[in-house]
């Protein structure tokens, strides 16, 4: 059972505020690639901020310790507190604290958190970043997690602290270590750990995303790979951002924010069968752009690979369908870049962030020189490689989207631009 605050939290969209930005700047990785989380003691293994529901602004940290630190915010004491104690599975005490709205400077010792900005005017998206030991239909697909050129997500989010974002957005999929690395596998795996357990969400997800919790506030997305059937205790004890529930689930509800002049909807769709009725339950929140942010797409052509080919998981309520309110859906589950328009249905763009650091998949037509693909109802450019997409504010109706390669060189550019009562659009072109 579930207690009542906690149902409520989940059952109930909520609305959140964030604060103004940092300059960006053109220079190279050389110059400001940051050590994974320099300066955070040893008995602290990862330290990080995540936007949630209700407001809220949360920093979590993991200790080795039992008992959680003290955190100094704008110099007061902030006492953090046990959100999962340690235990044989997770052996590392999760510790959270909700952040007073517009903290400043906030201390983890001599270490210091980023903090969100109220206006910010460079958001980076991730997603499907873990390396891949897993079974399907009787297979096992193993990736080569000890190779970074094979599983380079470690270089992707040093690219990523590199661009100095104000937000950092994470579609979902974290967590691939399934299975027993194969004997005839142990050139690629040997070693890594498997399961829903601490030691694996550390080798997938905490080590080599610290330049990222280094560099920016995080929203976090959860994948099907975090469904409860599979790495779902470690998501809701890591990364969830509403309070711990008493058990997994897989139907939580959506929640919402305002982030500067525009909105951000979070799905949970691990689980496709809890998207429609997420769906309906944003309705009353038909107003102003907002980006629907969620891990499965559901526009474009037999986007969720886990239903029959044509089919899509869900649909827009009508309220939604207006133009002027969905500035874009933002969203992962396939591996790899996928930027699509819509020219004459009322569909919103679909931007597929899936190339994250997990094995790729091929488009369906194999266009990796990123040419773009035009029919009558849809305009999509695809890019088969790794990398990561940097928004980058222009004015209150324009973003421009950068298509960054595993590098951060850039590959392709788009302009997203929302006008109010008008559809957005998107329009890509290769560099
Ligand atoms: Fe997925």
């Amino acid at each position: 059972m579930l207690n009542k605050r906690l149902t409520a939290s989940l059952l109930m969209p909520a609305v959140l505020s964030i604060s103004s930005c940092r300059p960006t700047n053109g220079q190279s990785i050389e110059e400001l690639a940051i050590p994974p989380q320099s300066g955070l003691e040893s008995r602290f293994p990862a330290a990080w901020v995540q936007l949630g529901s209700e407001g809220a602004t949360i920093a979590r940290v993991l200790t080795n310790d039992l008992s959680c630190p003290v955190l100094n915010v704008d110099g007061s004491k902030l006492p953090m507190t046990i959100r999962g104690t340690r235990t044989e599975t997770f052996n590392i005490t999760t510790c959270e604290a909700t952040l007073p709205a517009r903290a400043q400077v906030v201390m983890l010792g001599h270490y210091k958190l980023p903090v969100p900005t109220s206006n910010p005017k460079r958001i980076v998206v991730i997603g499907d970043t873990g390396c891949e030991i897993k079974e399907d239909k009787g297979k096992i697909a193993v990736q080569n997690c000890s190779d970074p050129q094979k599983w380079p997500f470690m270089q992707v989010s040093q690219s990523i602290a590199s661009m100095r974002p104000d937000l950092i957005i994470h579609v979902g999929d974290y967590h691939y270590r399934e299975v027993p690395c194969p004997k005839k596998d142990s050139a690629k795996c040997a070693g890594a750990s498997v399961g829903d357990t601490w030691a694996s969400w550390k080798e997938d997800w905490f080590t080599p995303a610290a330049a990222m919790f280094a560099s920016a506030p995080l929203i976090l997305a959860r994948g099907n790979h975090e469904l409860c059937a599979r790495a779902g205790n470690g998501w809701f004890q890591f990364l969830d951002p509403r309070p711990l529930p008493a058990a997994c689930t897989d139907s939580p509800a959506p929640y919402w924010m305002t982030v500067g002049d525009h909105h951000i909807a979070v799905v949970d769709a691990a689980d496709d069968k809890n998207m429609q009725s997420s769906f309906d339950t944003l309705k009353p929140y038909a107003s102003g752009f907002t980006w629907w942010v969620m891990h499965r797409p559901f526009l474009t052509d037999g986007a969720d690979d886990e239903l029959s080919k044509d089919a899509a998981p869900a649909k827009l309520p009508t309220t939604w369908q207006a133009p002027g309110l969905i500035g874009a859906v933002i969203t992962g589950h396939k591996h790899l870049l996928s930027l699509n328009s819509f020219p004459k249905a009322a569909n919103p763009p679909e931007i597929i962030s899936g190339n994250g650091g997990t094995t790729l998949e091929k488009p369906k037509v194999d266009n990796q020189v990123m040419e773009p693909i035009q029919t009558a109802d849809l305009v999509s450019l695809n890019y088969y490689d790794y990398g990561f997409l940097v928004f980058d504010r222009m004015d209150a109706g324009t973003w421009q989207i950068q298509a960054m390669d595993r590098t951060a060189k850039l590959i392709a550019k788009c302009t997203l631009t929302q006008h109010a009562g008008v559809k957005s659009a998107l329009d890509c072109k290769p560099i």
